[in-house]
């Protein structure tokens, strides 16, 4: 059985398939598969293990003869056209519950960076601008007391809700359904988009990218925002529309924004680069080496399930 990793990973994943007596090949460049040399690697394996950048469309999935397992490493994979890849019946796995962490740990980073200023005053240093401490030098917003957005209440936006309470914070959220857990031990309380983007001080979005979510932040709702707030993207980038995002920045709509995904990663908006109320960093969401490990050796798990009989242990439908 064959099976093909599209970018070197870290942990024991290659291990775990070899012990299985798999054939693996890895594309060891570094950088991300182009479509053409993606479509000759993958053509004959029983398996993959994909990241999202690449696009596993309708194209790609009518080339793949033999393959059983598309294993995803990553959350997210809106990058895979999952309902074709399930006519086809091949199994798509991600890697939910085990990035929660420390996607949570980086989303309340990118909060903490944003109400401090963080990036203009590293820069500030830097560039040997700093002349001595000052009553009125980058000043911020405090947390305590404030309110804090969830959009998208599942297992990440729960871990960031909770990391957030702990700083005297109230938390509202949206989404389709309700949190049990989020309402008992937190009291947070659930309401409609728009009142939680005129009401909440620091928001975080935390929403898988579908037909439904794409642009569900857009140049209608988020003009509701308060002039102080904060948002914070650690999803996907095409859930916001950037440019009015990129406008409300601009004219100092709002306080900040924190991202570390965007419309069209890797390109980055050229007017984000030059804005100093934004707070940008390259999708490390769960760069962590427990995380990225595991991550890597849950997908070789799914594979070795599914080329010897068995259910995925992580199935996305
Ligand atoms: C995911 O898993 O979807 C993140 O974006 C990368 O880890």
């Amino acid at each position: 059985m064959k099976v093909f990793i599209t970018r070197k990973l870290i942990g024991n994943a290659e291990k775990l398939l070899l012990a299985k007596g798999f054939h693996v090949k890895v594309f060891n460049e570094d950088r991300t598969i182009t479509r053409e040399e993606f479509l000759s690697e993958a053509k004959d394996s029983d398996a993959l293990i994909s990241l999202l950048t690449e696009k596993i469309d309708k194209d790609i999935i009518d080339n793949l003869a033999n393959c059983k397992i598309i294993a995803n490493c990553a959350v997210g994979y809106n990058n895979i056209d999952v309902e074709y890849a399930k006519k086809k019946n091949i199994v798509v796995t991600n890697t939910p519950e085990i990035l929660t962490d420390a996607t949570a740990d980086l989303t309340v980073a990118l909060i903490l960076a944003c109400a401090r200023r963080l990036h203009e005053g590293e820069l500030m240093i830097r560039s040997n601008q700093f002349t001595g401490w000052k009553p009125q030098m980058l000043l911020g917003l405090e947390m305590k007391n404030k309110t804090i957005g969830i959009i998208g209440a599942g297992r990440i936006g729960f871990a960031v809700a909770k990391r957030l309470k702990a700083f005297d914070t109230k938390i509202i959220y949206f989404d389709k359904i309700k949190n049990q857990m989020l309402e008992k031990q937190l009291k947070a309380r659930k309401v409609s988009l728009n009142l939680l983007l005129k009401k909440a001080d620091f928001i975080s979005v935390h929403l898988s990218l579908s037909g439904v979510t794409h642009h569900i932040l857009n140049g209608t709702n988020l003009n509701l925002l308060k002039p102080t707030a904060v948002i914070v993207n650690t999803s996907r980038g095409e859930v916001i529309h950037e440019p009015v995002l990129i406008n409300l920045l601009k004219q100092k709509k709002i306080f900040a924004a924190g991202l570390d995904v965007y419309e069209g990663e890797p390109n980055i908006n050229p007017d984000l680069l030059s804005l100093e109320n934004v707070f940008l960093l390259p999708h490390i969401g769960s760069a962590t080496v427990e995380t990225r490990s595991a991550m890597a050796e849950l997908c070789a798990k799914n594979v070795i399930r599914v080329l010897s009989g068995r259910k995925a242990l992580t199935p996305v439908l």
